[in-house]
Protein backbone atom coordinates (compact mmCIF):
# COMPACT_ATOMS: atom_id res chain seq x y z
CA UNK A 1 0.00 0.00 0.00
CA UNK A 2 2.94 2.43 0.62
CA UNK A 3 4.87 1.46 -2.34
CA UNK A 4 1.53 1.78 -3.86
CA UNK A 5 1.42 5.60 -2.73
CA UNK A 6 4.58 6.42 -3.14
CA UNK A 7 4.57 5.22 -7.02
CA UNK A 8 1.45 7.13 -7.29
CA UNK A 9 3.31 10.32 -5.45
CA UNK A 10 6.44 10.21 -7.59
CA UNK A 11 4.37 9.93 -10.76
CA UNK A 12 2.18 12.80 -9.74
CA UNK A 13 5.41 15.04 -8.75
CA UNK A 14 7.20 13.83 -12.18
CA UNK A 15 4.28 15.05 -13.71
CA UNK A 16 3.61 18.65 -11.77
CA UNK A 17 7.40 19.32 -12.75
CA UNK A 18 6.77 18.26 -16.27
CA UNK A 19 3.26 20.70 -16.05
CA UNK A 20 5.84 23.35 -15.04
CA UNK A 21 8.48 23.21 -18.12
CA UNK A 22 5.38 22.80 -20.64
CA UNK A 23 3.83 26.02 -18.96
CA UNK A 24 6.94 28.10 -19.56
CA UNK A 25 8.34 26.56 -22.63
CA UNK A 26 9.55 28.85 -24.79
CA UNK A 27 8.36 28.79 -28.63
CA UNK A 28 8.68 27.83 -32.22
CA UNK A 29 5.97 29.44 -34.23
CA UNK A 30 7.87 29.46 -37.46
CA UNK A 31 5.53 27.21 -39.47
CA UNK A 32 2.28 28.60 -38.80
CA UNK A 33 -0.23 26.55 -40.41
CA UNK A 34 2.30 23.31 -40.16
CA UNK A 35 2.58 22.31 -36.82
CA UNK A 36 4.71 19.12 -35.61
CA UNK A 37 2.79 16.33 -35.01
CA UNK A 38 4.33 13.20 -32.90
CA UNK A 39 2.25 10.36 -33.30
CA UNK A 40 2.54 7.75 -30.65
CA UNK A 41 1.10 4.11 -30.96
CA UNK A 42 1.44 2.12 -28.24
CA UNK A 43 1.09 -2.14 -28.85
CA UNK A 44 -1.77 -4.44 -27.61
CA UNK A 45 -2.60 -1.48 -24.40
CA UNK A 46 -6.07 -2.30 -23.03
CA UNK A 47 -8.78 0.19 -22.37
CA UNK A 48 -8.16 -0.77 -18.61
CA UNK A 49 -4.48 0.06 -19.05
CA UNK A 50 -4.42 3.51 -18.67
CA UNK A 51 -4.90 5.34 -15.55
CA UNK A 52 -7.54 6.81 -15.66
CA UNK A 53 -10.34 4.10 -17.27
CA UNK A 54 -8.35 1.78 -14.94
CA UNK A 55 -9.05 4.10 -11.70
CA UNK A 56 -12.64 3.79 -11.65
CA UNK A 57 -12.41 -0.13 -12.82
CA UNK A 58 -9.83 -2.31 -10.66
CA UNK A 59 -6.87 -1.02 -12.07
CA UNK A 60 -3.74 -0.80 -10.35
CA UNK A 61 -1.87 0.38 -13.36
CA UNK A 62 -0.41 3.93 -12.79
CA UNK A 63 0.35 5.80 -16.04
CA UNK A 64 0.74 9.84 -14.60
CA UNK A 65 2.41 11.02 -17.69
CA UNK A 66 -0.31 9.46 -20.10
CA UNK A 67 -3.35 10.68 -17.84
CA UNK A 68 -1.40 14.52 -17.00
CA UNK A 69 -1.29 14.54 -21.03
CA UNK A 70 -4.82 13.57 -21.55
CA UNK A 71 -5.94 15.53 -19.39
CA UNK A 72 -4.91 18.66 -20.51
CA UNK A 73 -5.65 17.18 -24.10
CA UNK A 74 -8.55 16.59 -25.12
CA UNK A 75 -9.43 12.34 -24.54
CA UNK A 76 -11.04 10.65 -27.42
CA UNK A 77 -13.54 8.24 -25.75
CA UNK A 78 -15.75 6.73 -28.76
CA UNK A 79 -12.48 6.00 -30.77
CA UNK A 80 -11.68 2.82 -32.60
CA UNK A 81 -9.02 0.61 -33.95
CA UNK A 82 -9.00 -2.33 -35.77
CA UNK A 83 -8.35 -5.59 -33.38
CA UNK A 84 -5.33 -6.57 -34.13
CA UNK A 85 -1.34 -4.91 -35.17
CA UNK A 86 -1.05 -5.32 -39.30
CA UNK A 87 -4.86 -3.60 -40.18
CA UNK A 88 -4.16 -1.04 -37.55
CA UNK A 89 -1.12 0.21 -39.12
CA UNK A 90 -1.84 -0.41 -42.76
CA UNK A 91 -5.50 1.69 -41.67
CA UNK A 92 -3.15 4.67 -39.81
CA UNK A 93 -0.51 4.90 -43.19
CA UNK A 94 -3.37 4.79 -45.49
CA UNK A 95 -6.47 6.17 -44.47
CA UNK A 96 -8.03 2.86 -46.16
CA UNK A 97 -10.40 0.11 -44.71
CA UNK A 98 -8.67 -3.65 -44.57
CA UNK A 99 -11.17 -4.60 -47.35
CA UNK A 100 -9.34 -2.04 -49.61
CA UNK A 101 -5.92 -3.22 -48.96
CA UNK A 102 -6.62 -7.26 -49.08
CA UNK A 103 -5.61 -7.15 -45.41
CA UNK A 104 -8.94 -8.49 -44.18
CA UNK A 105 -7.18 -11.63 -42.26
CA UNK A 106 -4.94 -11.79 -39.76
CA UNK A 107 -1.45 -9.80 -39.41
CA UNK A 108 1.43 -10.10 -41.41
CA UNK A 109 3.59 -13.06 -40.84
CA UNK A 110 7.78 -12.36 -40.68
CA UNK A 111 8.48 -14.66 -43.67
CA UNK A 112 4.89 -13.80 -45.38
CA UNK A 113 6.06 -12.03 -49.30
CA UNK A 114 3.05 -9.66 -48.48
CA UNK A 115 3.20 -5.69 -47.26
CA UNK A 116 0.37 -3.23 -47.89
CA UNK A 117 0.33 -2.18 -51.35
CA UNK A 118 3.35 -0.28 -52.75
CA UNK A 119 0.54 1.50 -54.31
CA UNK A 120 -1.31 3.41 -51.43
CA UNK A 121 -0.07 6.73 -50.94
CA UNK A 122 0.66 7.02 -47.26
CA UNK A 123 0.68 10.14 -44.39
CA UNK A 124 4.25 10.73 -44.31
CA UNK A 125 4.34 10.73 -48.20
CA UNK A 126 1.54 12.95 -48.26
CA UNK A 127 3.37 14.93 -45.37
CA UNK A 128 6.54 15.93 -47.22
CA UNK A 129 4.40 17.13 -49.82
CA UNK A 130 3.98 19.91 -47.40
CA UNK A 131 7.66 19.95 -46.65
CA UNK A 132 7.71 17.68 -43.18
CA UNK A 133 10.60 15.77 -42.13
CA UNK A 134 9.38 12.33 -41.55
CA UNK A 135 10.78 10.13 -38.75
CA UNK A 136 9.82 6.87 -37.45
CA UNK A 137 10.86 4.79 -34.42
CA UNK A 138 9.72 1.55 -33.59
CA UNK A 139 7.33 -0.97 -34.60
CA UNK A 140 6.45 -1.24 -38.34
CA UNK A 141 4.24 -4.57 -39.31
CA UNK A 142 2.68 -3.54 -42.34
CA UNK A 143 5.50 -5.76 -44.67
CA UNK A 144 8.76 -5.86 -45.64
CA UNK A 145 9.48 -8.60 -47.94
CA UNK A 146 10.95 -6.05 -50.77
CA UNK A 147 12.77 -3.18 -50.28
CA UNK A 148 10.29 -0.85 -51.76
CA UNK A 149 7.94 -1.80 -49.04
CA UNK A 150 10.02 -0.83 -46.12
CA UNK A 151 9.71 2.61 -43.79
CA UNK A 152 12.09 4.70 -45.97
CA UNK A 153 10.43 4.10 -49.12
CA UNK A 154 7.15 4.46 -47.91
CA UNK A 155 7.98 8.42 -46.87
CA UNK A 156 9.93 8.33 -43.86
CA UNK A 157 13.27 9.86 -44.20
CA UNK A 158 14.92 8.28 -40.98
CA UNK A 159 13.68 4.56 -39.44
CA UNK A 160 14.87 2.89 -36.79
CA UNK A 161 12.98 0.01 -35.24
CA UNK A 162 11.44 -3.65 -36.03
CA UNK A 163 9.65 -4.62 -39.01
CA UNK A 164 8.09 -7.53 -37.94
CA UNK A 165 5.16 -8.01 -35.25
CA UNK A 166 6.97 -9.15 -31.62
CA UNK A 167 10.53 -10.26 -30.74
CA UNK A 168 12.76 -10.49 -27.37
CA UNK A 169 12.35 -6.90 -25.90
CA UNK A 170 16.56 -7.19 -25.10
CA UNK A 171 18.12 -9.20 -27.78
CA UNK A 172 15.47 -7.69 -30.72
CA UNK A 173 15.86 -11.48 -31.72
CA UNK A 174 12.26 -13.03 -33.63
CA UNK A 175 11.81 -16.46 -34.69
CA UNK A 176 9.48 -17.94 -37.27
CA UNK A 177 8.17 -21.70 -37.60
CA UNK A 178 7.95 -22.50 -41.12
CA UNK A 179 7.14 -26.22 -40.82
CA UNK A 180 9.78 -28.11 -39.09
CA UNK A 181 12.48 -25.21 -39.83
CA UNK A 182 12.97 -22.14 -37.40
CA UNK A 183 13.81 -18.91 -38.86
CA UNK A 184 16.03 -16.69 -36.84
CA UNK A 185 17.43 -13.61 -36.55
CA UNK A 186 18.29 -10.04 -35.40
CA UNK A 187 15.08 -7.78 -35.97
CA UNK A 188 16.68 -4.54 -35.65
CA UNK A 189 17.23 -1.97 -38.44
CA UNK A 190 18.50 1.52 -38.64
CA UNK A 191 17.18 2.63 -41.99
CA UNK A 192 18.27 -0.26 -44.06
CA UNK A 193 21.33 -1.59 -42.42
CA UNK A 194 20.75 -4.26 -39.63
CA UNK A 195 21.54 -2.87 -36.45
CA UNK A 196 23.57 -5.52 -34.36
CA UNK A 197 25.15 -3.60 -31.54
CA UNK A 198 21.77 -2.53 -29.54
CA UNK A 199 21.81 -6.15 -28.02
CA UNK A 200 21.00 -6.01 -24.28
CA UNK A 201 19.04 -2.61 -24.47
CA UNK A 202 15.36 -3.02 -23.43
CA UNK A 203 13.73 -1.59 -26.19
CA UNK A 204 11.33 1.05 -24.35
CA UNK A 205 14.44 2.73 -23.76
CA UNK A 206 16.18 2.19 -26.73
CA UNK A 207 13.22 3.61 -28.66
CA UNK A 208 12.65 6.67 -26.27
CA UNK A 209 16.14 7.78 -26.66
CA UNK A 210 16.15 7.06 -30.78
CA UNK A 211 13.15 9.13 -30.43
CA UNK A 212 14.90 12.16 -28.75
CA UNK A 213 17.76 11.84 -31.14
CA UNK A 214 15.08 12.88 -33.65
CA UNK A 215 13.68 15.63 -31.79
CA UNK A 216 17.28 16.91 -30.97
CA UNK A 217 18.51 16.66 -34.20
CA UNK A 218 15.62 18.21 -36.18
CA UNK A 219 16.48 20.85 -38.43
CA UNK A 220 13.90 23.33 -37.70
CA UNK A 221 13.35 25.06 -41.10
CA UNK A 222 11.10 22.34 -41.89
CA UNK A 223 7.73 20.89 -39.54
CA UNK A 224 8.31 17.33 -38.22
CA UNK A 225 6.59 14.37 -38.14
CA UNK A 226 7.61 11.70 -35.80
CA UNK A 227 5.49 8.63 -35.68
CA UNK A 228 6.71 6.65 -32.48
CA UNK A 229 5.65 3.11 -32.29
CA UNK A 230 6.55 1.69 -29.37
CA UNK A 231 6.98 -2.52 -28.90
CA UNK A 232 5.38 -1.85 -25.02
CA UNK A 233 3.35 -3.55 -24.34
CA UNK A 234 2.95 -6.37 -26.20
CA UNK A 235 4.23 -9.40 -25.46
CA UNK A 236 6.54 -11.18 -24.49
CA UNK A 237 6.02 -9.88 -20.68
CA UNK A 238 9.70 -8.70 -20.47
CA UNK A 239 10.83 -5.55 -17.65
CA UNK A 240 13.62 -4.62 -15.80
CA UNK A 241 12.32 -5.58 -12.40
CA UNK A 242 12.53 -1.87 -10.92
CA UNK A 243 9.35 -0.98 -12.92
CA UNK A 244 7.67 -4.31 -11.30
CA UNK A 245 8.34 -3.29 -7.64
CA UNK A 246 5.23 -0.76 -7.52
CA UNK A 247 2.73 -3.34 -8.58
CA UNK A 248 4.27 -6.24 -5.58
CA UNK A 249 0.84 -6.34 -4.57
CA UNK A 250 -0.76 -7.55 -7.82
CA UNK A 251 -0.50 -11.57 -7.43
CA UNK A 252 -0.66 -12.20 -10.92
CA UNK A 253 2.56 -12.62 -12.37
CA UNK A 254 1.51 -11.70 -16.16
CA UNK A 255 -0.54 -8.42 -14.52
CA UNK A 256 2.31 -7.62 -12.81
CA UNK A 257 5.24 -7.60 -15.51
CA UNK A 258 2.84 -6.02 -17.75
CA UNK A 259 1.66 -3.31 -15.94
CA UNK A 260 5.61 -2.70 -15.37
CA UNK A 261 6.00 -2.45 -18.73
CA UNK A 262 2.78 0.33 -18.89
CA UNK A 263 5.15 2.39 -16.32
CA UNK A 264 8.26 2.03 -18.22
CA UNK A 265 6.31 3.16 -21.54
CA UNK A 266 4.32 6.10 -19.07
CA UNK A 267 8.21 6.91 -18.40
CA UNK A 268 9.36 7.18 -22.03
CA UNK A 269 6.19 9.28 -22.76
CA UNK A 270 7.07 11.70 -20.05
CA UNK A 271 11.21 12.13 -21.39
CA UNK A 272 9.54 12.21 -25.36
CA UNK A 273 7.43 15.65 -23.92
CA UNK A 274 10.76 16.91 -22.16
CA UNK A 275 12.80 16.71 -24.81
CA UNK A 276 10.05 18.57 -27.12
CA UNK A 277 10.19 21.32 -24.60
CA UNK A 278 13.50 21.12 -24.12
CA UNK A 279 14.06 21.79 -28.25
CA UNK A 280 11.57 24.16 -27.83
CA UNK A 281 9.18 22.68 -30.52
CA UNK A 282 6.46 21.81 -27.51
CA UNK A 283 4.90 24.71 -28.06
CA UNK A 284 3.92 24.26 -32.08
CA UNK A 285 3.54 20.31 -31.68
CA UNK A 286 0.34 18.42 -31.29
CA UNK A 287 1.18 14.87 -29.94
CA UNK A 288 -1.26 11.98 -30.73
CA UNK A 289 -1.39 8.80 -28.27
CA UNK A 290 -3.03 5.67 -29.47
CA UNK A 291 -3.15 1.84 -29.14
CA UNK A 292 -3.07 -0.17 -32.00
CA UNK A 293 -5.94 -2.69 -30.62
CA UNK A 294 -7.69 -4.06 -27.49
CA UNK A 295 -5.44 -5.37 -24.69
CA UNK A 296 -5.07 -9.44 -25.45
CA UNK A 297 -6.49 -10.14 -21.67
CA UNK A 298 -4.56 -13.74 -21.98
CA UNK A 299 -1.28 -12.25 -21.56
CA UNK A 300 -1.71 -9.22 -18.92
CA UNK A 301 -3.86 -6.63 -20.52
CA UNK A 302 -7.31 -5.91 -19.23
CA UNK A 303 -10.47 -3.97 -20.89
CA UNK A 304 -12.65 -4.04 -18.52
CA UNK A 305 -15.82 -3.34 -18.05
CA UNK A 306 -15.72 -3.77 -22.19
CA UNK A 307 -16.49 -7.17 -23.58
CA UNK A 308 -13.83 -9.32 -25.50
CA UNK A 309 -10.03 -9.25 -26.06
CA UNK A 310 -7.46 -8.02 -28.65
CA UNK A 311 -8.32 -10.00 -32.04
CA UNK A 312 -12.19 -9.57 -31.26
CA UNK A 313 -14.55 -7.12 -32.52
CA UNK A 314 -16.25 -6.78 -29.36
CA UNK A 315 -15.53 -3.54 -27.87
CA UNK A 316 -12.34 -5.25 -25.87
CA UNK A 317 -11.20 -5.48 -29.06
CA UNK A 318 -11.38 -2.28 -31.12
CA UNK A 319 -12.52 0.45 -28.49
CA UNK A 320 -9.29 2.20 -27.92
CA UNK A 321 -7.33 4.16 -25.77
CA UNK A 322 -6.52 7.65 -27.43
CA UNK A 323 -6.21 11.13 -26.59
CA UNK A 324 -4.80 14.38 -28.49
CA UNK A 325 -2.79 17.12 -26.37
CA UNK A 326 -1.29 20.13 -27.51
CA UNK A 327 -0.98 24.07 -26.62
CA UNK A 328 -2.96 24.81 -30.00
CA UNK A 329 -6.02 22.79 -28.81
CA UNK A 330 -8.62 25.53 -28.09
CA UNK A 331 -8.88 26.38 -24.61
CA UNK A 332 -12.40 25.36 -24.61
CA UNK A 333 -11.49 21.48 -25.66
CA UNK A 334 -8.76 21.39 -23.04
CA UNK A 335 -9.57 18.81 -20.38
CA UNK A 336 -12.51 17.53 -22.19
CA UNK A 337 -14.00 14.55 -23.32
CA UNK A 338 -14.60 13.98 -27.05
CA UNK A 339 -17.95 11.46 -27.56
CA UNK A 340 -17.67 12.06 -30.73
CA UNK A 341 -17.06 8.60 -33.01
CA UNK A 342 -13.27 8.89 -34.82
CA UNK A 343 -11.31 5.82 -36.59
CA UNK A 344 -7.79 5.15 -36.87
CA UNK A 345 -8.51 5.37 -40.73
CA UNK A 346 -9.22 8.90 -39.95
CA UNK A 347 -5.30 9.99 -38.89
CA UNK A 348 -4.23 10.37 -42.46
CA UNK A 349 -6.55 13.11 -43.57
CA UNK A 350 -7.32 14.56 -40.26
CA UNK A 351 -3.07 15.17 -39.97
CA UNK A 352 -2.88 15.83 -43.44
CA UNK A 353 -5.51 17.88 -44.67
CA UNK A 354 -6.92 19.18 -40.55
CA UNK A 355 -3.66 19.53 -38.99
CA UNK A 356 -1.12 20.43 -41.59
CA UNK A 357 -3.38 22.09 -44.25
CA UNK A 358 -2.40 19.86 -47.13
CA UNK A 359 -4.68 18.45 -49.96
CA UNK A 360 -5.68 14.92 -50.19
CA UNK A 361 -5.16 14.51 -53.94
CA UNK A 362 -3.62 11.27 -55.17
CA UNK A 363 -4.79 8.77 -52.44
CA UNK A 364 -7.06 6.17 -53.52
CA UNK A 365 -10.48 6.80 -52.26
CA UNK A 366 -10.15 7.56 -48.60
CA UNK A 367 -12.26 5.78 -45.93
CA UNK A 368 -11.29 8.06 -43.15
CA UNK A 369 -12.43 11.75 -42.73
CA UNK A 370 -10.72 14.24 -41.25
CA UNK A 371 -12.05 14.97 -37.73
CA UNK A 372 -9.45 17.81 -37.13
CA UNK A 373 -13.12 20.12 -36.41
CA UNK A 374 -14.41 17.31 -34.39
CA UNK A 375 -11.33 17.16 -31.92
CA UNK A 376 -11.34 20.91 -31.46
CA UNK A 377 -14.71 20.96 -30.33
CA UNK A 378 -15.85 22.94 -33.60
CA UNK A 379 -18.05 20.22 -35.23
CA UNK A 380 -19.67 16.73 -35.21
CA UNK A 381 -17.92 13.92 -36.18
CA UNK A 382 -18.31 13.80 -40.22
CA UNK A 383 -18.29 10.02 -39.29
CA UNK A 384 -21.42 7.97 -38.87
CA UNK A 385 -20.88 4.53 -40.16
CA UNK A 386 -17.73 2.42 -39.06
CA UNK A 387 -17.08 -0.92 -40.59
CA UNK A 388 -14.87 -2.73 -38.33
CA UNK A 389 -13.45 -5.06 -40.45
CA UNK A 390 -15.55 -8.11 -42.79
CA UNK A 391 -13.00 -10.92 -43.39
CA UNK A 392 -14.43 -13.80 -45.53
CA UNK A 393 -11.12 -16.13 -44.85
CA UNK A 394 -12.48 -16.41 -41.17
CA UNK A 395 -15.72 -18.51 -41.30
CA UNK A 396 -17.36 -20.05 -38.55
CA UNK A 397 -16.07 -23.67 -37.49
CA UNK A 398 -19.51 -25.30 -38.15
CA UNK A 399 -20.25 -23.57 -41.80
CA UNK A 400 -16.47 -24.14 -43.25
CA UNK A 401 -18.43 -25.58 -45.89
CA UNK A 402 -15.52 -25.12 -48.33
CA UNK A 403 -13.22 -27.89 -47.46
CA UNK A 404 -10.42 -26.12 -49.78
CA UNK A 405 -10.31 -23.39 -46.98
CA UNK A 406 -10.50 -25.34 -43.59
CA UNK A 407 -7.13 -24.93 -42.05
CA UNK A 408 -5.63 -23.11 -44.68
CA UNK A 409 -6.20 -19.41 -44.58
CA UNK A 410 -3.93 -18.26 -47.75
CA UNK A 411 -4.64 -17.43 -50.79
CA UNK A 412 -5.65 -20.70 -52.00
CA UNK A 413 -8.17 -20.24 -49.90
CA UNK A 414 -10.64 -17.93 -52.44
CA UNK A 415 -13.40 -15.11 -51.56
CA UNK A 416 -16.55 -17.56 -50.98
CA UNK A 417 -18.55 -15.85 -54.25
CA UNK A 418 -21.63 -14.28 -54.39
CA UNK A 419 -23.31 -13.27 -51.03
CA UNK A 420 -22.49 -11.82 -47.62
CA UNK A 421 -22.78 -14.82 -45.25
CA UNK A 422 -23.34 -13.98 -41.53
CA UNK A 423 -20.71 -17.11 -40.84
CA UNK A 424 -18.08 -14.87 -41.93
CA UNK A 425 -16.72 -12.56 -39.24
CA UNK A 426 -17.72 -9.03 -39.54
CA UNK A 427 -18.74 -5.90 -37.82
CA UNK A 428 -20.23 -2.51 -38.38
CA UNK A 429 -21.54 0.03 -36.60
CA UNK A 430 -24.18 2.72 -37.80
CA UNK A 431 -25.39 5.47 -35.27
CA UNK A 432 -25.65 3.44 -32.32
CA UNK A 433 -26.28 0.18 -33.61
CA UNK A 434 -23.31 -2.33 -33.87
CA UNK A 435 -23.65 -5.60 -35.82
CA UNK A 436 -21.63 -8.45 -35.20
CA UNK A 437 -21.62 -11.69 -37.36
CA UNK A 438 -19.19 -14.86 -36.95
CA UNK A 439 -18.50 -17.43 -34.51
CA UNK A 440 -17.92 -14.32 -31.95
CA UNK A 441 -15.56 -16.71 -30.03
CA UNK A 442 -12.47 -17.32 -31.69
CA UNK A 443 -9.40 -16.04 -31.14
CA UNK A 444 -5.43 -17.64 -31.01
CA UNK A 445 -6.80 -21.39 -31.27
CA UNK A 446 -10.15 -21.88 -28.88
CA UNK A 447 -9.07 -19.61 -26.08
CA UNK A 448 -12.53 -17.96 -25.43
CA UNK A 449 -12.60 -14.25 -25.50
CA UNK A 450 -15.89 -13.37 -25.75
CA UNK A 451 -16.29 -12.33 -22.04
CA UNK A 452 -15.77 -9.78 -19.62
CA UNK A 453 -12.40 -10.40 -17.35
CA UNK A 454 -11.92 -8.02 -14.47
CA UNK A 455 -8.19 -7.13 -14.27
CA UNK A 456 -6.67 -9.67 -11.60
CA UNK A 457 -5.96 -7.54 -9.07
CA UNK A 458 -9.53 -6.20 -8.77
CA UNK A 459 -10.56 -9.32 -7.09
CA UNK A 460 -13.63 -9.38 -9.26
CA UNK A 461 -14.82 -12.15 -11.00
CA UNK A 462 -14.86 -12.74 -15.06
CA UNK A 463 -18.98 -13.12 -16.62
CA UNK A 464 -19.43 -15.20 -18.98
CA UNK A 465 -22.12 -14.86 -21.73
CA UNK A 466 -24.52 -16.81 -22.59
CA UNK A 467 -24.38 -17.20 -25.87
CA UNK A 468 -27.28 -19.61 -28.19
CA UNK A 469 -25.74 -22.21 -29.92
CA UNK A 470 -24.41 -22.02 -33.23
CA UNK A 471 -25.28 -17.92 -32.75
CA UNK A 472 -23.91 -16.09 -35.88
CA UNK A 473 -25.55 -12.59 -34.99
CA UNK A 474 -25.40 -10.09 -32.80
CA UNK A 475 -27.28 -6.74 -32.52
CA UNK A 476 -26.27 -4.19 -29.72
CA UNK A 477 -27.46 -0.52 -29.37
CA UNK A 478 -23.82 0.51 -28.40
CA UNK A 479 -24.86 3.62 -27.22
CA UNK A 480 -27.33 2.12 -24.46
CA UNK A 481 -25.47 -1.03 -23.77
CA UNK A 482 -21.55 0.08 -24.61
CA UNK A 483 -20.73 -3.43 -22.65
CA UNK A 484 -22.70 -5.48 -25.11
CA UNK A 485 -24.70 -7.21 -22.73
CA UNK A 486 -28.13 -6.78 -24.57
CA UNK A 487 -27.87 -8.54 -27.91
CA UNK A 488 -31.24 -7.56 -29.67
CA UNK A 489 -31.45 -9.46 -33.11
CA UNK A 490 -34.47 -11.07 -32.03
CA UNK A 491 -35.83 -7.53 -30.96
CA UNK A 492 -34.97 -5.70 -34.38
CA UNK A 493 -35.11 -8.04 -37.29
CA UNK A 494 -35.61 -5.00 -39.35
CA UNK A 495 -32.54 -3.57 -38.39
CA UNK A 496 -30.44 -6.51 -38.74
CA UNK A 497 -31.79 -7.17 -42.44
CA UNK A 498 -30.89 -3.61 -43.21
CA UNK A 499 -27.26 -3.72 -41.46
CA UNK A 500 -26.41 -7.40 -43.49
CA UNK A 501 -27.93 -5.61 -46.64
CA UNK A 502 -24.72 -2.70 -46.40
CA UNK A 503 -22.43 -5.33 -45.11
CA UNK A 504 -23.41 -7.13 -48.70
CA UNK A 505 -22.42 -3.75 -49.97
CA UNK A 506 -19.03 -3.42 -48.20
CA UNK A 507 -18.37 -7.31 -49.11
CA UNK A 508 -19.36 -6.27 -52.99
CA UNK A 509 -16.48 -3.33 -52.49
CA UNK A 510 -13.61 -5.08 -51.32
CA UNK A 511 -10.73 -6.68 -52.93
CA UNK A 512 -9.68 -10.52 -51.99
CA UNK A 513 -8.06 -11.12 -49.32
CA UNK A 514 -4.27 -11.55 -49.63
CA UNK A 515 -2.75 -14.22 -47.15
CA UNK A 516 0.50 -15.71 -49.19
CA UNK A 517 1.72 -19.19 -47.55
CA UNK A 518 5.25 -18.03 -45.87
CA UNK A 519 8.89 -18.03 -48.09
CA UNK A 520 11.64 -19.74 -47.05
CA UNK A 521 14.06 -17.58 -48.76
CA UNK A 522 12.96 -15.13 -45.67
CA UNK A 523 15.64 -16.65 -43.62
CA UNK A 524 17.78 -14.36 -42.02
CA UNK A 525 20.32 -17.21 -42.16
CA UNK A 526 20.58 -16.05 -45.41
CA UNK A 527 20.95 -12.42 -45.38
CA UNK A 528 23.46 -11.85 -42.32
CA UNK A 529 21.48 -12.90 -39.40
CA UNK A 530 19.28 -10.33 -39.74
CA UNK A 531 15.39 -10.25 -41.04
CA UNK A 532 14.82 -7.63 -43.77
CA UNK A 533 13.77 -7.77 -47.60
CA UNK A 534 14.68 -11.20 -49.28
CA UNK A 535 12.87 -10.72 -52.94
C1 LIG B 1 -2.55 -4.87 -1.24
O1 LIG B 1 -2.95 -6.13 -0.76
C2 LIG B 1 -3.49 -6.10 0.55
C3 LIG B 1 -3.74 -7.52 1.00
O2 LIG B 1 -4.50 -8.21 0.05
C4 LIG B 1 -4.74 -5.25 0.55
O3 LIG B 1 -5.27 -5.17 1.84
C5 LIG B 1 -4.39 -3.86 0.06
O4 LIG B 1 -5.56 -3.08 -0.05
C6 LIG B 1 -3.71 -3.91 -1.28
N1 LIG B 1 -3.25 -2.63 -1.64
C7 LIG B 1 -3.71 -1.97 -2.69
C8 LIG B 1 -3.06 -0.68 -2.98
O5 LIG B 1 -4.61 -2.41 -3.39
C1 LIG C 1 4.08 29.91 -27.85
O1 LIG C 1 5.08 30.84 -27.60
C2 LIG C 1 4.75 32.19 -27.97
C3 LIG C 1 5.97 33.08 -27.81
O2 LIG C 1 6.61 32.82 -26.59
C4 LIG C 1 3.59 32.65 -27.14
O3 LIG C 1 3.21 33.95 -27.54
C5 LIG C 1 2.44 31.71 -27.35
O4 LIG C 1 1.38 32.05 -26.50
C6 LIG C 1 2.84 30.30 -27.08
N1 LIG C 1 1.73 29.46 -27.48
C7 LIG C 1 1.22 28.54 -26.70
C8 LIG C 1 0.06 27.80 -27.29
O5 LIG C 1 1.66 28.26 -25.60
C1 LIG D 1 13.62 8.63 -18.90
O1 LIG D 1 14.64 9.53 -18.53
C2 LIG D 1 15.30 9.18 -17.30
C3 LIG D 1 16.24 10.30 -16.97
O2 LIG D 1 17.13 10.52 -18.02
C4 LIG D 1 16.00 7.85 -17.49
O3 LIG D 1 16.62 7.46 -16.28
C5 LIG D 1 14.96 6.80 -17.86
O4 LIG D 1 15.60 5.57 -18.13
C6 LIG D 1 14.20 7.23 -19.10
N1 LIG D 1 13.12 6.29 -19.35
C7 LIG D 1 12.89 5.72 -20.53
C8 LIG D 1 11.74 4.77 -20.62
O5 LIG D 1 13.53 5.93 -21.53
C1 LIG E 1 -0.74 16.48 -55.07
O1 LIG E 1 -0.63 17.75 -55.68
C2 LIG E 1 0.65 18.35 -55.51
C3 LIG E 1 0.58 19.76 -56.04
O2 LIG E 1 -0.02 19.80 -57.30
C4 LIG E 1 1.70 17.50 -56.20
O3 LIG E 1 2.98 18.07 -56.00
C5 LIG E 1 1.67 16.11 -55.60
O4 LIG E 1 2.57 15.27 -56.28
C6 LIG E 1 0.28 15.54 -55.65
N1 LIG E 1 0.30 14.31 -54.88
C7 LIG E 1 -0.04 13.13 -55.35
C8 LIG E 1 0.13 11.99 -54.43
O5 LIG E 1 -0.50 12.97 -56.48
C1 LIG F 1 -23.49 -19.65 -45.28
O1 LIG F 1 -22.76 -20.58 -46.03
C2 LIG F 1 -22.85 -21.89 -45.51
C3 LIG F 1 -21.90 -22.77 -46.30
O2 LIG F 1 -22.01 -22.54 -47.65
C4 LIG F 1 -24.29 -22.37 -45.57
O3 LIG F 1 -24.38 -23.66 -45.00
C5 LIG F 1 -25.15 -21.40 -44.77
O4 LIG F 1 -26.50 -21.74 -44.90
C6 LIG F 1 -24.95 -19.98 -45.24
N1 LIG F 1 -25.65 -19.10 -44.33
C7 LIG F 1 -26.37 -18.07 -44.73
C8 LIG F 1 -27.02 -17.26 -43.67
O5 LIG F 1 -26.51 -17.80 -45.90
C1 LIG G 1 -30.06 3.65 -28.36
O1 LIG G 1 -30.06 3.99 -27.02
C2 LIG G 1 -30.01 5.38 -26.77
C3 LIG G 1 -29.77 5.59 -25.29
O2 LIG G 1 -30.69 4.87 -24.54
C4 LIG G 1 -31.31 5.98 -27.26
O3 LIG G 1 -31.29 7.36 -27.04
C5 LIG G 1 -31.42 5.71 -28.73
O4 LIG G 1 -32.66 6.16 -29.21
C6 LIG G 1 -31.28 4.24 -29.03
N1 LIG G 1 -31.09 4.11 -30.47
C7 LIG G 1 -31.90 3.45 -31.24
C8 LIG G 1 -31.56 3.46 -32.69
O5 LIG G 1 -32.86 2.84 -30.80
Amino acid sequence: MVQYLTMALRGLLRFVFLFHLLTFATSDQSHTGRPNVVFILADDFGYNDVGYHGREHGSMVLTPNLDGLAGEGVKLEKYYVQPICSPTRSQLLSGRYQIHTGLQYGVIRPAQPHCLPLDEVTLPQKLKERDYATHMVGKWHIGFYKDACTPTERGFDSYFGYLSGAEDYYSHSRSFQIGSKTLKGLDLMANKTPAFQYKGQYSTHLFTSKAIDVINNHERSKPLFLYLAYQAVHSPLQVPSKYEEPYANITSSARRAYAGMVSCMDEGIGNVTRALVDAGLYNNTIIIFSTDNGGPINVGANNWPLRGSKGSLWEGGVRGVGFVHSPLLPPSVKGTINHELIHVSDWLPTIVAGMAGGSLNGTKPLDGYDVWNSIRGMDPSPRQELLHNLDPLDVAADFEGDAKCSGKKTTECRMIPGKFNTSMKAALRVGDWKIQTGSGAKYSGDVQVNLWKPPPESGLHTIYPVQKPKQKVWLFNITADPLEENDLSDTYPDVVAQLLHRLQYYYKDSVPPRYPPPDVNADPALHGGAWGPWE
